[in-house]
């Protein structure tokens, strides 16, 4: 984990409540007092109490292992909704909570690798190489300095014409699934692999919609927030009637939320009147620490641990393993 202090907030430059002292707040402390019944999400001092457990403990467990690995596509054509924000905080967030994580970027700007720390100069072995099969994953894999759970395989500008390269390739729409397969046998135990897509639909995207079981869509508290979704639900509908049976959205997470505005309250609700359960309850708000964080090649969970940008991703990251477990039990 990057250094410094971590429980100090940058957006409000004081100590984040509750850091003061962590035995006060480890989870286990916290499982055996009298309020132990009660679930962090219950009370909102419960759940910064966890959190700020989480934080001064990383890489404790603290959410439930997936039965089997989860693959996960973060995808929607619209530029700029969050989608790799959303990719490399959830990654942080679930490593946080004793999660191994894989982040494939396959957007050639490369700024899922940027935030985490990885090189991706051209030349630097990435998911290029890995789609055009001349490299294995083991060798594309970079350990990000934040922490030794967090993987990425990066993107060098070299994907930018993999678009029109993958055209006349056998097996075009499979190969990333492929490659990644290879992740297990090569002796990393993954638990998450996060595929950070590019703003369009074209044979990247569909490599990771081939590639994942899981769709989620970040969609952007804004106006317009539902344009183009048909058309992302429409492709996943043909991925899945053609290519990948498993393909489903399992995950909707509202982002750059910003609660004084009605506007944001609006799209809110209509993104959960039309996707129903699959919309995380924790919605990420806007935020500068956000922002700023891949500036200095960081996710906001190291950058600024108690911001509020970070507990919301810590929160969903939570959401989203324990849903996971509610699926994987039931069926
Ligand atoms: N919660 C947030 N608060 C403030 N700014 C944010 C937040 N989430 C994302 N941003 C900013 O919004 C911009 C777009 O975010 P991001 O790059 O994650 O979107 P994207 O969907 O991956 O974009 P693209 O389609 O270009 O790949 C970035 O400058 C990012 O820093
Ligand atoms: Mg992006």
């Amino acid at each position: 984990m990057s250094s410094g202090p971590a429980n100090v907030s940058r957006e409000t430059g004081s100590r984040v409540p509750g850091m003061l002292d962590s035995s006060s707040f480890d989870a286990e402390t916290f499982g055996n007092t009298p309020f132990g019944h009660i679930s962090p999400s219950e009370t909102p001092i419960a759940a910064e109490a966890q959190r700020a457990s989480q934080i001064l403990h990383p890489g404790k467990v603290t959410v439930p292992k997936p039965r089997e690995q989860r693959i996960i596509t973060i995808a929607n054509q619209k530029g700029g909704v969050g989608k790799t924000t959303t990719t490399v905080n959830l990654a942080a967030a679930l490593a946080h909570q004793g999660m191994t994580v894989l982040v494939v970027d396959l957007d050639p700007q490369g700024n899922a690798s940027t935030a985490l720390g990885v090189a991706h100069h051209s030349g630097v072995p990435s998911s290029y190489e890995l789609l055009i099969g001349e490299v294995k994953v083991k060798d594309a894999i970079q350990v990000s300095p934040h922490s030794e759970r967090l993987l990425c395989v990066p993107a060098t500008i070299d994907l930018a014409g993999a678009e029109i390269e993958l055209v006349s390739m056998v097996a075009r729409e499979g190969r990333l699934k492929t490659a990644i397969q290879d992740a297990a046998t090569a002796g990393f135990d993954i638990d998450y692999v996060l595929i950070d897509c590019p703003p369009s639909l074209g044979l990247l995207t569909v490599n990771a919609l081939v590639a994942a079981k899981e769709v989620l869509i970040p969609i952007q508290c804004e106006y317009y927030a539902l344009e183009g979704v048909g058309q992302l639900l429409r492709n996943i509908g043909l991925v899945q009637a053609h290519l990948n049976p498993e393909l489903h959205v399992s995950t909707v997470l509202l982002t750059m939320y910003d609660g004084r505005t009605k506007l944001a309250d609006q799209v809110a609700e209509e993104v959960r009147n039309h996707f129903g359960d699959v919309v995380l309850k924790a919605m990420i708000p806007r935020s500068v620490k956000v922002s700023e964080a891949p500036g200095y090649g960081m996710t906001v969970l190291d950058y600024d641990p108690g911001s509020r940008g970070a507990m919301s991703y810590m929160d969903a990251g939570r959401e989203l393993a324990s849903r996971a477990q509610v699926t994987q039990d039931a069926s």
